[in-house]
């Protein structure tokens, strides 16, 4: 077995292949079905682990594992470096992922996963918000208008069609841009404060990098009753973007319980003050029918589940549409009992 290696060109051919939109569609469909299906004894997410560090600059590398019994491992390494953008002109989170082949160890795909992670991170977030937002048209707003934001909009535009959208950063240029990044959806974009914000919107998506112990970056103003916020910036010890007295009101929807507990909003509260996670939502949706018409948060740390769905998904793609180079990473396979059977051969032992 050869190695698919996808590279960004080959993930904008994918696009391009299968449409945006529809990729969107199929990611948001897939994930809903790992949910609705989720057995742990299947799907196995171990918790992510990595190293933090402060120097040069506050960041971090992580691992994120995550198991189909009898099928498929996929490990995504994640980086979250929030002084790239400005001084290295690179992405804040930047991503790979690693599909094994569990009958054999083999590496099947390596996949940039910049461009996967924001759109599993929007995926998640459109999933919460398709059952906990109200119905029919919303405004959009976000705080934090950077990478995320943009696959925040477009795929929460997939579930609910948008009115508008309102963009508060703490870079005047970022939410300025937001627009010409989201011209594609068609729909008005307009940079406002982020106190003008709250008070405006249906659906909130926070998604800044905040440093850890400088929240919250939502204030706590009055905002409609049913405002659905999908809080997807918070995923570091001490960071956290929403104001307790926000998460008090309302209905707060982990991810991943502990991982939301150690690194999330919930951080902020005691645990039996937590309500259901995002697979109980998806196993028993209409059971919180209910709470469209009230005050409710998606605590999204990032799930590893979510990243098996997303490299899958684009794998299938990918080998359909013969898209990404094939390389021979394997070992030579003429001995398996002698792992010098190559170098035997070529040296002339
Ligand atoms: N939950 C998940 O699964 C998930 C996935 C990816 C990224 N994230 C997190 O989402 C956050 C944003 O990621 P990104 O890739 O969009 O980063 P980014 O660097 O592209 O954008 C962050 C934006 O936040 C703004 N910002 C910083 N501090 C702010 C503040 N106090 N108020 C308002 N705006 C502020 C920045 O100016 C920037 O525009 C990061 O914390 C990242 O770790 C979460």
């Amino acid at each position: 077995m050869q190695t698919r290696v996808l590279g960004a060109n080959d993930l904008a051919d994918i696009v391009t292949a299968v449409g945006l939109d529809r990729l969107l569609d199929e990611l948001i469909e897939a994930l809903v079905h790992a949910l609705d299906d989720h057995d742990e004894e299947v799907l196995v997410t171990p918790d992510r682990d990595g190293f933090h560090y402060e120097k040069p600059d506050l960041g971090l590398l992580e691992w994120m594992p995550s198991m189909e019994l009898g099928r498929a491992v996929a490990i995504k390494t994640v980086g979250y470096h929030p002084t790239n953008p400005v001084q290295r002109g690179i992405p804040s989170v930047l991503a790979s992922t690693a599909l094994y082949d569990t009958a054999t160890g083999e590496l099947v795909v390596l996949a940039e996963a910049t461009l996967l992670t924001a759109l599993r991170t929007g995926v998640a977030s459109a999933v919460a918000t398709d059952i906990l937002a109200r119905d029919g048209e919303v405004a959009v707003g976000v705080i934090g208008a950077g990478a995320q934001a943009v696959t925040q909009v477009h795929a929460i535009s997939r579930v609910r069609p948008l009115s508008r959208v309102l963009a508060a950063d703490a870079s005047a240029a970022n939410a300025e841009s937001l627009g010409e990044r989201l011209a594609f959806l068609g729909v008005p974009v307009e940079a406002v404060d982020a106190e003008r914000l709250v008070g405006q919107v249906d659906v909130l998506c926070t998604c800044t990098s905040v440093d850890p112990g400088q929240g919250p970056v939502v204030p706590d103003v009055e905002h409609r009753p049913w405002l659905h916020v999908n809080a997807v910036g918070a995923d570091f010890a001490g960071k956290v973007e929403l104001p307790r007295a926000l998460l008090d009101r309302a209905l707060v929807c982990p991810d991943v319980r502990s991982q939301c507990i150690a690194e999330g909003e919930c951080q902020q509260l005691p645990v039996d003050a937590i309500g259901p996670d995002l697979t109980q939502l998806v196993k028993h949706r209409a059971r919180y029918d209910v709470h469209r018409s009230t005050t409710t948060v998606f605590d999204s740390t990032g799930w590893s589940l979510e990243d098996l769905v997303a490299v899958e998904v684009v794998a299938a793609h990918a080998e359909r549409l013969g898209i990404g180079a094939l390389i021979d990473l394997r070992p030579d396979g003429s001995d398996p009992y002698d792992p010098y059977a190559l170098i035997r051969r070529r040296v002339g032992w």
